[in-house]
C-alpha cells in the first residue's frame, strides 16, 4: 500500500521529525526520519501522538467543516447593519467613530469605560447598528481577499472645510467596486469656513448625487466635535440598512470573520470576531484560522461578558489554542476532533508553503553567491 517518509508525516503533524522518530520507536519500529513507513504504521503513530488520522485527501476535514456548517441551518432573518467609516486624512473618521461610541454604546455592567475594540454596536430606536474601527481600506482588503462582504454601508466622511481630496474619490471607487452604498457624512461643520454646498458640488463630478439634486446618496451635514446631527447620520444608515433588506441565519452554529487579535497577558489569546451568520454561544468549539478552541468566555465592547452573539454583532472571543489573524474566517463545530484536526491540516498547509518559499530563498541565495 502506500508509504510515507518520516520526515513528511511530521511535516502533515507539524511535529518535529524526532518527535515522530520517537513515538515510532516506543511503538517498536525502528525508522530514521529519512525511511519510509507504511500507511498502517502511519496511522498508529498519528494516532500515539494524538491526531486523528485524516484518509486519502489532503481536504477532507475542510470538506467535513463544510459540510457541517452547510446542515442544521435555519430561516433568514433580517439583522444589522455592518458600517465602515472612509475618507481622507484628518477629515474626522476617528473623531466620528469616537463620538458615537462615547454616546451611544450602552454601557454595561463592567462600568461603562468602553473598551477599545476594533467594532462595536448601537441600539437606536430605529434598530442595531454595528460599526467596524478599522481602516476603510482594511476592511476592503480583507473583503477582496476572502471574496465575501464584511462591510454593508461605508460612511463617506468629508471635511465641509476642505472639500473631496484624492482619499475621498478613493474610497468612492472602493464602495463602488465592491458595490457598497454610501452614506455622506459632511464633517465638521461647527466650523466658520465649513461649505457643504462645495462638498456636494465636488461629489457629484464623482456621480455621487444628494437626494436633493435628484440623486439617491444621503447626505448629513454634521459635527464629530458637537455633536450636532449624529442621530440624524444614524437615521440615515438604518434608512439605507432598510433598503438593502439585510438577512442572515440567526438559528444554529456560527460562522464570521476575525476583526482584530491578541495575546493578552492575563487572557490569552483574544479575537475579536464579527458573527456573520447562526448564533455563537459560550462553550462552542471553533475553528478560527489555523487556531481553534472552545468559547471559554465572550464579551462585549463595554467589557461585559456576554452568553452569546447573533448576526452583524462583534465581540470578544477567549479560549482559543492561539492567536488568529485579522480576517481569518471562524467556523463553530460541535466536535472538538473537528476543530483540532481542521486547525492542525491548516497549519500544517501554512507551514509547507513557509518551507517552500523558505527553500526558494535559500536557492536564491545560493545562485547570488554563484
Ligand atoms: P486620520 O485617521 O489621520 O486619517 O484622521 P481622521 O479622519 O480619523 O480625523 P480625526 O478624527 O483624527 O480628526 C482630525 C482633526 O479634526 C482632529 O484635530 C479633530 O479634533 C478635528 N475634528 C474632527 N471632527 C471635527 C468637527 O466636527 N469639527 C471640528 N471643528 N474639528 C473636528
Ligand atoms: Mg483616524
Amino acid at each position: 500500500g502506500d508509504t510515507i517518509t518520516v520526515a513528511d508525516l511530521a511535516q502533515k503533524l507539524a511535529l518535529k521529525g524526532g518527535e515522530v522518530v520517537k513515538a515510532l520507536f516506543k511503538m517498536g519500529v525502528m525508522a530514521t526520519i529519512t525511511q519510509s513507513i507504511d500507511h498502517d504504521t502511519a496511522v498508529l503513530v498519528t494516532e500515539e501522538l494524538g491526531h486523528r488520522a485524516v484518509r486519502a485527501s489532503e481536504d477532507s476535514a475542510e470538506d467535513a467543516l463544510l459540510a457541517h456548517v452547510e446542515e442544521a441551518r435555519g430561516d433568514k432573518q433580517s439583522r444589522p447593519p455592518v458600517v465602515t467609516i472612509m475618507g481622507h486624512v484628518d477629515h474626522g473618521k476617528t473623531s466620528l467613530l469616537d463620538y458615537i461610541r462615547r454616546t451611544k454604546v450602552a454601557t454595561g455592567e463592567a462600568g461603562g469605560i468602553t473598551q477599545h475594540i476594533g467594532a462595536y454596536h448601537v441600539e437606536t430606536d430605529k434598530g442595531v447598528i454595528s460599526f467596524l474601527d478599522t481602516p476603510g481600506h482594511a476592511a476592503f482588503s480583507s473583503m477582496r481577499a476572502r471574496g465575501a462582504r464584511l462591510t454593508d454601508i461605508v460612511v463617506l466622511v468629508v471635511a465641509a472645510d476642505d472639500g473631496v481630496k484624492p482619499q475621498t474619490i478613493e474610497a468612492v471607487q472602493h464602495a463602488r467596486a465592491a458595490n457598497v452604498p454610501l452614506v455622506v457624512a459632511i464633517n465638521k461643520i461647527d466650523k466658520a469656513d465649513a461649505d457643504p454646498t462645495r462638498v456636494k458640488t465636488e461629489l457629484m463630478a464623482q456621480e455621487v448625487v444628494a437626494e436633493e439634486f435628484g440623486g439617491d446618496v444621503q447626505f448629513v451635514e454634521l459635527s464629530a466635535k458637537t455633536g450636532q446631527n449624529i442621530d440624524a447620520l444614524l437615521d440615515a444608515i438604518s434608512l439605507q440598512a432598510e433598503v438593502l433588506e439585510l438577512s442572515a441565519v440567526v438559528e444554529g452554529r456560527a460562522t464570521g470573520v476575525v476583526i482584530e487579535s491578541a495575546l493578552d497577558k492575563g487572557r490569552g489569546p483574544v479575537a475579536t470576531v464579527l458573527v456573520q451568520q447562526g448564533t455563537l454561544e459560550k462553550g462552542d468549539y471553533l475553528v478560527c484560522g489555523v487556531q481553534y478552541g472552545r468559547v471559554r468566555a465572550l464579551f462585549d465592547e463595554t467589557g461585559s461578558q456576554v452568553d452569546k452573539a447573533t448576526p452583524s454583532i462583534p465581540v470578544q472571543v477567549l479560549g482559543l489554542s492561539g492567536v488568529p489573524d485579522a480576517g481569518d474566517d471562524f467556523v463553530v463545530v460541535d466536535d472538538e476532533r473537528l476543530a483540532k484536526d481542521v486547525a492542525q491540516q491548516r497549519d500544517a498547509k501554512r507551514r509547507e508553503s513557509r518551507l517552500v518559499a523558505q527553500a526558494g530563498n535559500r536557492m536564491e541565495d545560493i545562485l547570488a553567491q554563484m
